[in-house]
């Protein structure tokens, strides 16, 4: 019985980048260069294998409702979007980040509502509701940094690395929410409908991460 390919999902740029050299450790690479191909879905060397390239924030949506069976996200994705429906069986270790709150540098404290510019709405409302302070939380889309400098808002939350991106426009980093790194995620009914690969899979990515 011939089935549909396995499909895996990355998005563009440092996810990809990342993840293709685990997926060659696993026997896996694709027949063309999608960082140079305005094609969404990608053979490879394994006809029983395709790899789609979406969006970040796309890639657990098509995990869960199983358009793909498995895919890469970063955990602040799966913070912000929810991770319902979806197995999360391996922290790949890649694209390693901090999710952050950010303010001007030496702004004093903020007394009484905080206003928070953030991409990461839920992240950003849980986590100052946890610490027991009002915030209202404003969704921006990018260019976080400029919030605070425009007095648009009092903090941002958005994701620090190098601390460059907040340094270079005057912030600096005032309290930390999560450590991130990018996770295999892998929808809950392929795992069980295509048992056999989808575990001879995870454990020839787990082995490249370890070896990494
Ligand atoms: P989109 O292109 O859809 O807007 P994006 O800009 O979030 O998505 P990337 O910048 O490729 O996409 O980030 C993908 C993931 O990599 C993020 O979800 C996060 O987990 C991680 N990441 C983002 N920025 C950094 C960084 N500076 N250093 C390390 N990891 C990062
Ligand atoms: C990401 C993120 C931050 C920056 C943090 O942006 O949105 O702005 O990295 O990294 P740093 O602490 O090392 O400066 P990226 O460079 O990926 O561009 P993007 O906003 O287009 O995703």
């Amino acid at each position: 019985m011939s089935q549909r390919p396995l499909t895996i999902a990355l998005s563009k740029g440092r996810i990809l980048e990342e993840t293709l050299p685990l997926l060659a450790q696993a026997g896996i690479e694709l027949l063309e260069d999608p960082e140079n191909s305005r094609k969404l879905i990608f053979e490879t060397t394994r006809p029983d294998v395709r790899v789609i390239v979406i969006r970040a924030t796309d890639v657990p949506p098509y995990v869960r409702y199983g358009a793909a069976d498995v895919g890469v996200a970063g955990k602040d994705v799966l913070l912000e979007h929810g991770a319902e429906g979806i197995y999360e069986p391996l922290d790949l270790g890649i694209a390693r980040c901090k999710l952050m709150v950010a303010a001007l540098q030496d702004a004093p404290p903020v007394t009484g509502r905080i206003r928070v510019a953030t991409k990461f709405v839920n992240v950003a409302r849980r986590y100052f509701a946890g610490e027991g302070r009002q915030a209202d939380v404003i969704k921006l889309y990018g260019a976080m940094e400029l919030a605070p400098l425009m007095g648009l808002a009092d903090r941002i939350v958005d994701i620090v690395d190098t601390g460059n991106t907040l340094r270079a426009n005057g912030l600096e980093p005032t309290e930390e929410i999560a450590d991130v790194s990018s996770r295999l995620i892998v929808n809950i009914a392929s795992m069980k409908s295509r048992h056999a690969e989808l575990s001879e899979l995870i454990d020839h990515v787990a082995a490249a991460v370890s070896e990494a």
